[in-house]
């Protein structure tokens, strides 16, 4: 047999068609809050070997109102909500210190499963982003305070000098500084989407939302 030819190949990835089907999500079975429902498929994706199954697509609005989406990892998970870390000069960091409205998808296709967070985003405690930056290789450490993220740069060469500089820098240092521009983030989720792929293309989707009382409400959409 030969190999497929790159058209058929193309042709095949926009035709893909999988009828979901086994499992199913009821309202009896979702937990009282989005954050124990997250964090008990969270586990399970980990458990059937997503990949990367913390990472989420998150979107953010620009401050002339253009929406702008990019990966980032999930870093932490608790009542107050889902944090992750990066540049607050960088273009989402620019984006959310002036409009904190976000939005983020897990996308967990090989579970047939995805995650819509819904809410807004707030700089984390100076403490928490201290305490992860310490955790952070030191490599990783050395390449935050390298890159000014989502800025031009002339070369290749001209960021691994940049790296260099950094590393000669801290040679000394028994520990590295977080970079003041450097930090988490944490969405505050105001609505919490569970989408459980099913047959026909009749899935299941239970949205947690929070009330003014801090109570949450579910209901299903349909697909
Ligand atoms: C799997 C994956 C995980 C990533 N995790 C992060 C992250 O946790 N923080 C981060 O700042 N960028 C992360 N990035 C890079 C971002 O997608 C993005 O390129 C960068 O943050 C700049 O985005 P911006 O210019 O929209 O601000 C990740 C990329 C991928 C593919």
């Amino acid at each position: 047999m030969t190999d497929p030819s790159p058209d058929s190949a193309l042709e095949n990835a926009l035709r893909t068609h999988t009828d979901y089907g086994v499992e199913k999500l009821d309202e009896a079975d979702l937990a009282g809050d989005p954050f124990a429902q997250f964090t008990a498929w969270l586990a399970e994706a980990a458990e059937r070997e997503v990949y990367e199954p913390n990472a989420m697509v998150l979107g953010t609005i620009d401050p002339d109102g253009a929406p702008s989406i990019r990966t980032v990892l999930l870093r932490g998970v608790d009542d107050r909500g889902f944090a992750f870390y990066t540049d607050y000069t960088s273009r989402k960091g620019r984006a959310l210190l002036a409009n904190p409205a976000v939005s983020a998808v897990f996308p967990w296709y090989t579970l047939h499963r995805q995650v819509i967070v819904f809410g807004e985003a707030h700089p984390v405690e100076a403490d928490d982003s201290d305490a992860y930056f310490a955790a952070r290789p030191r490599g990783a450490q050395v390449a935050a305070w390298s890159s000014d993220q989502s800025q031009a740069i002339a070369s290749r060469d001209a960021l691994e000098q940049k790296v260099r500089d950094a590393d000669a820098r801290f040679a000394d240092a028994p520990e590295i500084p977080r970079p003041e521009r450097w930090g988490g983030f944490r969405i505050v989720p105001r609505r919490v989407e569970f989408w459980q792929g099913r047959t026909s293309r009749l899935h299941d989707r239970l949205v947690f939302t929070r009330q003014g009382d801090g109570a949450w409400t579910v209901e299903r959409l349909q697909p």
